[in-house]
């Protein structure tokens, strides 16, 4: 099979981690919970948490400008921008206007939030490699920019443990000479809707003393069901986007996954034939940042030199909703 033309890639990454760590030593003074327990079952040891001036607007401008200046874009230049969050600042106005604000775009540009839970940051690849495909955008920036700890129970120790803050960003342009999105996956499943919820604060039951006082508008989740639906979706997923690329499993050069629970990413990687020495993790470092995992993780694994021109390049996500997908990349 002959591998498909590539028509977008990424020209720069970026990111931006709050200063402050959380450790799983300071979660055992504040619930019933170990640094043991929680290594062992999820590989996390300890997670950035943002300031109350740090917000989601915040720290998606800073992993933009970073992701800008490598891309040598300048913001007013940019045709679109996509932000993925689960905790925008304010329901409305959307946190991509805010953002355009923050970081001096053009009013040329359009601007718009996607909501896909911790899958957003594929999603938006595909919605960006469309719109280059459609010829409408030339220079589209990506924000994933997320701040779990004003949305987690931290008294919820089967929940608190798991997230962290932070945000990357990565510039998308027409390809070039050969690099790029090679195929893509993407699917969603609502009949699992209930999995991974937050109740109240929507249309649907609006916040009231009540429903604050019982945390109903923050994250529940079904921990084990979830674990079982990420590893299916995510090995399926990948094993499509390999296959539609004309890869072998030898030819990934790295696995950049969602990062949730090291098993996870260990089982997944398992099944979609790819050596741990070639998956990407800092899971221990940062927890799941929900959709801003694989865009940090980008920028990171560009700077320490494992992501470079050539190298083929996989990524999958889950998330809420449920969604997932894979994306299969010559960078
Ligand atoms: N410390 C100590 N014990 C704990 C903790 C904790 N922090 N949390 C749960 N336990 C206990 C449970 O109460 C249970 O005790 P019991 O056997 O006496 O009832 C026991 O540990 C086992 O609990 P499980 O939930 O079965 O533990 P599991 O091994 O499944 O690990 C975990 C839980 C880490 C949440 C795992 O299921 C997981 O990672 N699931 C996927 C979560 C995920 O990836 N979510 C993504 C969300 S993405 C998004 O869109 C926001």
């Amino acid at each position: 099979m002959s591998p498909p033309q590539p028509l977008a890639r990424i020209t720069g990454t970026g990111r931006y981690l709050p200063d402050r760590v959380l450790t799983n030593a300071d979660l055992e003074r504040m619930v019933d919970t170990s640094d043991a327990w929680i290594r062992e079952r999820t590989g996390i040891h300890e997670r950035r948490i943002a300031d109350d001036e740090t917000d989601a607007t915040v720290m998606g401008a800073r992993a933009a400008e970073a992701a800008l200046e490598k891309a040598g874009v300048r913001a007013r230049e940019l045709d679109a921008i996509i932000v993925t969050t689960a905790t925008p600042d304010r329901f409305l106005p959307i946190t991509s206007c805010e953002i355009q604000a923050a970081i001096g775009a053009s009013r040329r540009c359009f601007a718009f939030d996607l909501q896909a839970a911790c899958t957003g940051f594929l999603y938006a690849l595909t919605m960006a490699e469309g719109q280059i495909a459609a010829g409408r955008a030339e220079k589209i920036l990506i924000v994933s920019t997320e701040k779990m700890s004003t949305i987690v129970d931290w008294d919820d120790r089967a929940t608190c443990i798991l997230f962290g803050d932070g945000a990357g960003a990565v510039v998308v342009e027409p390809s070039a000479n050969g690099e790029g999105i090679l195929s893509s996956h993407h699917r969603s499943d609502g009949d699992l809707a209930e999995l991974i919820r937050r109740q109240a604060g929507g249309a649907r039951l609006p916040l009231t003393p009540e429903r604050l006082r019982d945390r109903e508008h923050m994250v529940q989740m079904a921990g084990p069901a979830v674990f079982k639906s990420a590893v299916r979706a995510m090995s399926r997923a990948s094993l499509r986007v390999v296959r539609a690329a004309g890869w072998s499993a030898g030819e990934i050069d790295i696995l950049v996954p969602h990062q949730a629970n090291a098993r996870i990413i260990e089982s997944t990687a398992r099944y979609a034939r790819v050596p741990m020495e070639r998956v990407f993790v800092n899971l221990h470092r940062y927890g799941n940042i929900s959709s801003a995992t694989i865009p940090v993780g980008l920028d990171e694994a560009v700077e320490d030199g494992r992501i470079r021109p050539g190298t083929n390049l996989l990524m999958t996500a889950f998330g809420a909703g449920l969604t997932w997908g894979a994306v299969a990349m010559r960078w």
